[in-house]
């Protein structure tokens, strides 16, 4: 039997613009996936027979990686799933990395590319963002430039993908979940189509491509005030986007008082946010009094990890 981890991630700048080809910052929090497999005479996921339309991430990661016998994949998560989180990601990577240690072959960078493009397969447009925070851990940085910490490469047509490692000082997250689930694939899409339709919307995307940079700069001087500025301004852009929801909004509008600022994270259209501050139990109590559950994260947490 052979078993992995992989964690989830907050998307701290730079989301839906680098599907576009700009930069973006993520990070690793404390909540996991484990994705366990051992043959068996027919391909089953957690005791079910397995079926492709519903289990596209582990079928896709099968299609992606396996050759050898029928096996049997059963998986736990921490990280609710369409919550914007990256559950989806940490799924993929922790099976991915299961299968790839089952064949003796697993090293990170060739994890993160299958895992890449077992998402790609699923959701037809997407960044390596989620699945290499997941597969690497700490804090990422994807640019379409090659700099300081460069890790791997992924591309896809025309698009490239640099990857780097980024130090992740010690900042406390509080993440508020709607409670609204929205799919990554048609969200991504409608960005697209808006972008085709409307060219302003292009100076939007630049715009956050120069926001994920200068919150790389923050993170790296642990300037609390200005990322919360940055946060604000990226939500606002997101919001430009067309991918924001009125639940956002109100929970980012409840961390006024007790956060540096908040924004959504990941896909958006319901799903998360994220507000940076020193009073988890605060911006917590906020988030609950407004509607959403409160989940508070640590962040620059370990990759994909082999489990016992
Ligand atoms: O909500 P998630 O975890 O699926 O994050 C999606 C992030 C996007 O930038 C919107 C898509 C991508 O693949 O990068």
């Amino acid at each position: 039997m052979a078993a992995c981890s992989a964690p989830g991630k907050i998307i701290l700048f730079g989301e839906h613009a680098v599907v576009f080809g700009k930069p973006a910052l993520a990070l690793a929090i404390d909540l996991r996936v484990r994705a366990s497999l051992s043959v068996s005479d027919q391909y089953a996921v957690n005791g079910h027979p397995m079926r492709p339309k519903l289990h596209s991430y582990i079928s896709a990661a099968l299609d992606e990686t396996w050759n050898g016998p029928p096996v049997r994949i059963s998986t736990w998560s921490s990280i609710p799933s369409g919550s914007g989180l990256g559950s989806s990601a940490a799924v993929t990577v922790s099976s991915v990395g299961a299968m790839l240690t089952e064949k003796g072959e697993c090293d990170v960078a060739t994890l993160a590319k299958k895992a890449f493009e077992v998402e790609f397969r699923v959701q037809k447009r997407a960044s390596p963002t989620d699945t290499s925070t997941s597969a690497h851990g700490k804090g990422v940085l994807v640019s379409p430039e090659q700099g300081d910490g460069f890790l791997w490469r992924i591309s896809k047509g025309q698009q490239v993908w640099n990857v780097h490692h980024c130090e992740v000082p010690d900042l406390k997250f509080v993440v508020g979940y709607t409670g609204v689930r929205a799919a990554t694939g048609p969200l991504v899409d409608s960005v697209r189509v808006l972008l085709d339709a409307d060219k302003d919307r292009r100076e939007d995307l630049d715009r956050i491509g120069d926001i994920v940079l200068q919150g790389v700069d923050a993170v790296r001087r642990a300037d609390k005030p200005a990322l919360g500025r940055l946060m604000l301004e990226n939500h606002g852009l997101l919001n430009n986007l067309g991918v924001g929801h009125p639940m956002l909004d109100k929970l980012v509008a409840a961390c006024e008082e007790s956060a540096y600022g908040a924004k959504l994270t990941g896909a958006g259209g319901g799903g998360s946010m994220i507000a940076l501050t020193d009073d988890p139990e605060r911006t917590s109590a906020a988030i609950r009094r407004a509607g959403g559950k409160a989940i508070v994260v640590s962040v620059g947490c370990e990759g994909a990890r082999l489990e016992s």
